[in-house]
């Protein structure tokens, strides 16, 4: 029988560098011959990366924040029965920008949204499925926004306010305290060299842990 592939997923809000220590993380787990299925959200596939484009527009007209829960499960779902689950099944590890802790933080601390309409949807949608390791990048916002530029045209996450990604930045620190086993904080302020060594030094025993597994 193939044994299951892991579940990484890595979150932050503005300015923590993801996409740069994504490529490292996935350099380090291919380095260890893992089988690996890089990709993001919300999107991940050809109608995901739709949704995407409706979520991030910016738009005379609104959205209401239920729309845009319902719409980031939509990708959700689709992501996860043509990409995510197809690939765990196959024994390839998957490791995503972002998932539903993101939803949790933005749409459960940045806009108020109920957090009990996101557990529901979160059951209905994915089942048993939960990251099996979660690397949350942390900054002070303020410094987050500094380094992120927020230079030429702003989506429309990007475009929100400090005190905004103030609450998203909570709502994850809460999210990870809450699951100790599963998530770890990064320290993502100091240089590049730093984080990296950070992040190394966590997912190395982990990584070791699961690959030991049967
Ligand atoms: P990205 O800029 O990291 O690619 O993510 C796109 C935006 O989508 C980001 O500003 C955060 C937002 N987002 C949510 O609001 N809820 C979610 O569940 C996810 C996955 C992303």
């Amino acid at each position: 029988m193939i044994k299951r592939g892991k579940f990484i997923t890595i979150e932050g809000t503005e300015g923590v560098g993801k996409s740069t220590n994504i490529e490292f993380i996935k350099e380090y787990l291919v380095r260890q011959g893992i089988p690996l299925l890089l990709t993001r959200e919300p999107g991940g596939t050809p109608l995901a990366e739709e949704i995407r484009e409706m979520l991030l527009k910016r738009r005379d007209e609104k959205m209401d924040e239920s729309t845009e829960l319902l719409l980031i499960f939509a990708a959700r779902s689709q992501h996860l029965q043509q990409v995510i689950l197809p690939a765990l099944k196959g024994g390839r590890w998957v490791l995503s920008d972002r998932f539903t802790d993101a939803t949790y933080a933005y749409q459960g601390g940045g806009r108020g949204l109920n957090i009990s309409l996101i557990t529901d949807l979160e059951e209905r949608i994915q089942g048993e499925l939960r990251p099996d390791l979660t690397l949350l990048l942390d900054i002070d916002v303020k410094l987050g926004l500094e380094r992120a530029g927020r230079r030429g045209e702003l989506d429309r996450f990007e475009n929100e306010q400090l005190p905004f990604f103030e609450k998203v930045r909570k709502a994850y620190l809460k999210r990870i305290q809450e699951s100790p086993d599963r998530c770890m904080v990064i320290d993502a302020s100091p240089s590049l060299r730093v984080v990296q060594e950070s992040i190394k030094k966590v997912l190395e025993p982990k990584i070791e842990e699961f690959l030991a597994e049967n």
